[in-house]
């Protein structure tokens, strides 16, 4: 029998996409991304003797940089965050004695570079985080960390989103070590990472497939969550529009009654993101609220608990700490977009309308 072969299978590493492929070499990437992890301390000094510390991004590198920010909350670091292309709007801020944090996963995001220029010049001290040496970023930055995720292909961030959130939260985690915590947990759940992704995606896998069938011919879903698992519904969500093209709204779980639940009515899918241990019990009260409309009930959930059979959809994630939790829910939240876009016939890789990159305003 003649095995079917081309170039381009090859560089998949026998991946039907890319999309597919990077999502699987999550455990992988994570694992040298932590490894490979420097500057952490001289990046909490500087962080921590900043008045605000601006948290700026685009798409994807927001969402990571969201996560960040509510990190930040909890050690009274006070963090502005700015969507890269409205950063005018902060520039009577920006002064001397605050600091950036700029994520980019390419370096070369026009809206976030220039935000970067505009800090500079008012004497904001910028951190970057990207995953490309060389990037126009890291020559406009005075401290850099690198992401090594190795090359993303696809347009839909994967393996760079995943692991900037690993390391935003190491950074975090040394901040909290300067400050005198004990912070052993926390570092060992970070080196854990690599191993709870790998679960993540072969245990979602099939799930995710499966919800694919029954979401393919939806027009619209809602992707839910509360606290620290909000950036996490945005990343999914965002996930679900570009490659599926299948609109998909993220917004906070308690605003539902301020307006969104109008649209709810029989079938409309609702996902909601279990990630946050802390709001697990205000957002089961808006499952129900959302299935006395008829709403239908998905959600990632942590295993073994038992918030799956208070929905109609349950996809379980490999229990864990909080600092894993948004990177794990989100696997499978990037798994659903990918099967979802394969359904309905589109090529995750390349998405109508977007570049890997916006060089242009
Ligand atoms: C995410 O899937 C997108 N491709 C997009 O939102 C991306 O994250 C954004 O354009 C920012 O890119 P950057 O990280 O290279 O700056």
């Amino acid at each position: 029998e003649e095995i079917p072969w081309s170039a381009e299978m090859a560089t998949k590493g026998g991946y039907a996409h890319f999309m597919l492929k990077e999502i699987y070499e999550q455990p992988e990437s994570l694992a040298t991304t932590v490894a490979g992890l420097e500057g952490l301390e001289a990046a909490a000094a500087s962080l921590l003797s900043a008045r605000n510390i601006y948290v700026v991004g685009a798409g994807s590198s927001l969402h990571a940089g969201l996560v960040f920010a509510q990190l930040l909350l909890r050690i009274k670091a006070t963090p502005v965050p700015v969507v890269a292309s409205e950063y005018a709007a902060y520039e009577p801020l920006f002064d001397k004695g605050d600091a950036a944090v700029a994520i980019s996963q390419s370096g070369e995001t026009i809206d976030t570079i220039k935000a970067v220029r505009a800090m500079r010049e008012r004497g904001v001290r910028v951190l970057s985080v990207t995953n490309v040496v060389g990037s126009t970023i890291t020559r406009e930055s005075d401290v850099v960390v690198y992401t090594r995720a190795g090359p993303e292909i696809g347009v839909a961030a994967t393996k760079t989103f995943t692991t900037q959130v690993a390391t935003l939260s190491a950074i975090y985690a040394a901040m909290l070590k300067a400050l005198g915590y004990d912070t052993a947990p926390m570092e060992r759940e970070i080196k854990a990472l690599p191993d709870l992704a790998r679960k993540a995606v072969e245990n979602t896998a099939g799930a995710a497939k499966d919800l694919a069938r029954r979401l393919k011919a939806k027009p619209s879903a809602y992707y839910l969550g509360r606290g620290s698992a909000v950036p996490v519904a945005m990343e999914g969500a965002l996930k679900l529009k570009e490659v599926a093209y299948i609109h998909a709204e993220a917004y906070p779980a308690g605003e539902s009654k301020h307006g969104p639940i109008a649209l709810v009515e029989d079938g409309f899918p609702v996902l909601f993101v279990f990630s946050d241990p802390n709001t697990r019990e205000k957002t089961l009260s808006n499952v129900a609220e959302m299935k006395a409309r008829g709403a239908y009930t998905i959600g990632t959930v942590p295993a073994r608990s038992d918030i799956a059979k208070r929905l109609d959809y349950a996809i379980e994630v490999p229990e864990s700490g909080e600092l894993a939790a948004p990177i794990l829910h989100v696997i499978p939240l990037q798994l659903l977009a990918y099967f979802t876009a394969v359904e309905r016939g589109y090529d995750p890789d390349k998405p109508r309308n977007l570049a890997k990159t916006v060089t242009v305003e």
